[in-house]
């Protein structure tokens, strides 16, 4: 089943978000570039045709908005792009085949770069028989956009690498990773170099080696197989090839930091982040001291001992191949309208497999990180996986709607619209009423709203609720709780009222947004109480699940 609503959070880590822009696709120069070098050798019928697609915005000029398609796949409306910039292909054979890598994680055919482009070409060239209601401008802005991707080398990568996204390299003394290398970083420091950064420089260059130095080989570039109007399989071919040859080979995984590079990962559904942020933020401030040393050990030292910074990794990974597992480790499905959770009966994945759930996720990331006691011969598992996982799960159990109805897939079938906006009921709870509650209340200031919620719980609303909150006896009784404590409210709150197609608003949002708040705070205290009863020198007051 595909959840694809993850789950809340922001904080300190709004820093490394803020990175996600420049990190995109091709990076907006080489996607003017190409576009600019095209729009030069339009013939007028075509140029023509151009200008008339093109949104006022572009004002008659293509290459303006080539990067169009890179700044919209990750609002939620258009997250379905996002496998279109990209071809997976299989580790290390380097070479491509259609049929065998065009499609996305979930297995959907056609939906790559190259997959992409024949749909588009297509839409494009139907438009001379008749308006067949497909919207001819995206259908220009993305063809120019995929054709530049797929000339990216690493656009058309290793799956396990996720097309050296997951490389962590220096260049010259920045940290970054070898797909973006790949995007920027090398027309950024050519144009340094190279063209007194001007772009426009660069592209006249380049204009003048297609007309002289490389005028015997346009013939070959431009040309198509057979009739089609667009074949765009040989290019993908050359792209793998490239990044074999010259990407991947003088930049191997692991030669300096290796690891954690995906919390750069631009391809993965990166939202729904700020309350698992802000959760962990609760978390950490009420860490004691030997938890607090612990996880500055587990955790990588470029995070610097914040756990909220790769609180959301388990949402990062979740659709990479290594890790297709732990998908159904986000949520629980139970059965509709049935109100309530039972272990036995709904902690399983669909094919009947025991534990698979968040409840059974947490168990067993909890009993594995209290082999870290035992010392460090035990080996056996990653103890900062499992730290990262149990953080993220803690944050999945309490937000109601990830123990939802087995068949709206916990709200996430059900369309709605959030104000003025298309939503679905899942993200409603997933962010949402976060997202509005800090634009509305908190002036965009997540610091303050996350001290508000804490000042609730230390001298507030909540003081006198915390020792129940944290109440626990044995780590078999204490998931359950919680995640009949989310499908109660996912009854009482999230789907009360709530039909497909409604728009919600004030209403639901005033009614609403104090109970996200809580259980925000309740999943901070409750990972915190964990965290210092499984890495605490002097207590042992859990029990572990065998
Ligand atoms: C997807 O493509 C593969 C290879 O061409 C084919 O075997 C498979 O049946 C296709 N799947 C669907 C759902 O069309
Ligand atoms: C083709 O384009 C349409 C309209 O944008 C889109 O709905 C569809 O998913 C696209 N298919 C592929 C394979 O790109
Ligand atoms: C076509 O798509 C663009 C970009 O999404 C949008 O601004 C425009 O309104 C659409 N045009 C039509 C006729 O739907
Ligand atoms: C154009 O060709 C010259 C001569 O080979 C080369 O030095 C220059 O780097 C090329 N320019 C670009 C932008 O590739
Ligand atoms: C164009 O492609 C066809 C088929 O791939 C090939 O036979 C032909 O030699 C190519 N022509 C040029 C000029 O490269
Ligand atoms: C190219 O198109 C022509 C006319 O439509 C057709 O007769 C011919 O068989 C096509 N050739 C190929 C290789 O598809
Ligand atoms: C890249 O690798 C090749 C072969 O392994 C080597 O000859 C070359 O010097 C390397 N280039 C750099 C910049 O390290
Ligand atoms: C644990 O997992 C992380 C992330 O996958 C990885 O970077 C690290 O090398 C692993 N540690 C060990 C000891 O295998
Ligand atoms: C428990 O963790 C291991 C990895 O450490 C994983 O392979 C397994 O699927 C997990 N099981 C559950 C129920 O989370
Ligand atoms: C904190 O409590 C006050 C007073 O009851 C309430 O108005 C406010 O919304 C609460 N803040 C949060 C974030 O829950």
């Amino acid at each position: 089943m595909v959840r694809v609503g993850q789950f809340w959070l922001i904080g300190r880590a709004i820093v490394v978000l803020q990175l996600f822009p420049a990190i995109l696709g091709w990076g907006k120069e080489g996607h003017y570039a190409t576009c600019k070098i095209a729009e030069g050798l339009l013939s007028e019928d075509a140029l023509a045709a151009v200008k008339g697609y093109l949104p006022d915005s572009a004002e008659g000029d293509l290459a303006a908005v080539c990067s169009w398609p890179d700044e919209i796949r990750h609002d939620f409306h258009w997250r379905w792009t996002g496998p279109l910039h990209y071809i997976d292909t299989a580790d290390f054979r380097c070479n491509y085949d259609y049929c065998r890598d065009c499609h996305d994680s979930y297995g959907h055919n056609d939906s790559c770069v190259t997959g992409a482009i024949n749909n588009y070409t297509m839409q494009l060239s139907s438009a001379r028989h008749a308006a067949i209601g497909y919207n001819l401008t995206e259908a220009l802005l993305f063809l120019s956009h995929f054709i530049g991707d797929v000339h990216q080398p690493l656009h058309v990568g290793f799956t396990g690498d996720a097309g050296g996204n997951s490389v962590v390299v220096h260049w010259y003394h920045r940290k970054t990773n070898l797909h973006h290398v790949w995007d920027n970083m090398i027309i950024e420091s050519a144009l340094k170099m190279f063209y007194s950064s001007d772009l426009s420089n660069m592209i006249q260059s380049i204009q003048k080696n297609i007309s002289d130095r490389w005028s015997n080989d346009i013939s070959s570039w431009a040309n198509c197989s057979s009739n089609d109007t667009v074949c765009p399989d040989p290019y993908a071919s050359e792209s793998i090839s490239l990044a074999c040859k010259f990407a991947y080979r003088n930049a191997t995984h692991g030669t300096t930091l290796g690891g954690f590079a995906f919390i750069l990962e631009p391809r993965v559904h990166a939202w729904s982040k700020e309350g698992h942020i802000m959760m962990c933020n609760i978390a950490q401030n009420l860490l004691e001291h030997d938890a607090q040393h612990v996880i500055q050990n587990l955790l990588p030292d470029y995070v610097d001992g914040d756990l909220s910074a790769l609180c959301t990794w388990p949402d990062q990974i979740r659709h990479w191949y290594k890790y297709r597992r732990t998908s159904s480790l986000h949520f629980i499905d139970t059965p509709d309208n049935a109100c309530s959770f039972d272990y036995q009966r709904d902690c399983h994945d669909p094919h009947g497999k025991k534990d698979i759930c968040v409840a059974g996720a947490i168990k067993n990331f909890t009993t594995q990180l209290l082999h870290y006691k035992e010392g460090s011969s035990d080996r056996r598992y990653n103890l900062t996986e499992a730290l990262l996982f149990l953080s993220h799960f803690m944050g999945d159990i309490h937000q109601p709607m990830h123990v939802g109805f087995t068949s709206d897939e916990g709200g996430n079938t059900i369309e709605l619209h959030w104000y003025r906006h298309k939503s679905n009921l899942h993200h409603v709870w997933d962010r949402e009423i976060i997202l509005t509650a800090a634009k509305e209340l908190y002036g965009q200031d997540y610091d303050l709203l996350l001290e508000d919620i804490e000042g609730n719980f230390t001298d507030g609303l909540w003081s006198d609720d915390i020792p129940s909150w944290k109440e626990c006896s044995d780590l078999f009784s204490c998931p359950t709780k919680w995640a009949v404590g989310s499908i109660n409210i996912a009854c009482k709150w999230g789907y009360k009222g709530v039909e497909d197609g409604a728009t919600l608003g004030d209403d639901y949002f005033n009614s609403r947004m104090p109970i996200v708040m809580k259980r925000l705070a309740q999943g901070g205290v409750r990972l915190a109480m964990i965290l210092n009863n499984v890495f605490s020198h002097s207590h042992e007051e859990l029990a572990a699940a065998t």
